[in-house]
């Protein structure tokens, strides 16, 4: 099934008439592997075909975005779309965390990432939300994706970084991460949207909501937190009468948020 998508079409107009000669030569490697590979790899493969292609830092610092708005949780970039992956560069600055979510329609995937995250790995049954793994990522370490797979990352240390994202599924698809779901356990909903995974999305983000969601303790207070963070971040650069009512909410819900 092909899928259409205007942000999507610009980006792969844009790359296909670049000159893709002209990146890292790693990166090149990265493409040409995944262009002939079976149509659908399995998570593994995947991680297997990212561990083996050395990329570093350096290749990626073209697709750095670390002058991300304070409203967007990380920066990200597109670095290729092909005709059933897509391979995007993130940012990371310190105390940057996506919201919990998942990948759209991406059947299959990896992340390397190239600095010390935080990784939060959960499980979504019957309509909880609960913790199920602490999984960090040390430097140049790959975590395979997985259709299943609801996460967080972030990075709490006091070094900004990048990381490396491959999604693809089994259809041609120019769209494979759109309509991911975003766990908003402020307003106990799942959020969808085709852009970044962030907290406090904004309505023209949100495609469509399902209300009722819930979450363990342990996950309801990770969120808040970090929720809470990225409100008071923003708050320092703009007046936003909506994100106060979100924090006034925060604090009341945990006393110890300053
Ligand atoms: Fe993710």
């Amino acid at each position: 099934m092909l899928k259409t998508n205007n942000s999507h079409n610009l980006h792969r107009q844009n790359i296909s008439s670049r000159q893709i000669d002209s990146y890292p030569r790693n990166l090149r490697c990265l493409i040409h592997n995944l262009e002939h590979a079976a149509d659908f790899l399995t998570p593994a493969q995947a991680k297997d075909i990212l561990s083996k292609t050395n990329i570093s830092p350096p290749d990626l610092l073209p697709w750095a975005d670390f002058n991300h708005p304070v409203t967007d949780g990380y920066g990200r970039k597109l670095l290729f779309q092909g005709k059933n992956f897509e391979i995007m560069v993130m940012s990371w600055l310190p105390g940057d965390f996506s919201a919990i979510h998942d990948h759209g329609s991406a059947q299959w995937g990896a992340v390397q990432c190239f600095g010390m995250a935080d990784h939060y790995v959960y499980s979504f049954t019957e309509g909880i939300l609960t913790t199920a793994k602490y999984s960090p990522y040390n430097f140049g370490m790959v975590h395979a994706v997985d259709r299943t797979l609801i996460h967080q990352m972030g990075n709490p240390g006091d070094k900004p970084f990048l990381s490396l994202h491959v999604y693809g599924c089994q259809e041609i698809s120019d769209s494979i991460t759109a309509n991911a779901r975003v766990f908003d356990l402020l307003e106990g909903s799942i959020q969808f949207t085709d852009g970044g995974v962030f907290f406090c999305l904004p309505e023209s983000q949100i495609n469509r909501r399902i209300n009722g969601l819930k979450a363990d303790r342990e996950t309801l207070r990770r969120h808040h937190y970090l929720m809470g963070d990225r409100i008071k971040l923003i708050l320092k650069t703009q007046h936003n009468a909506s994100l106060e009512q979100k924090l006034i909410a925060l604090r009341s819900l945990l006393p110890d948020l300053i």
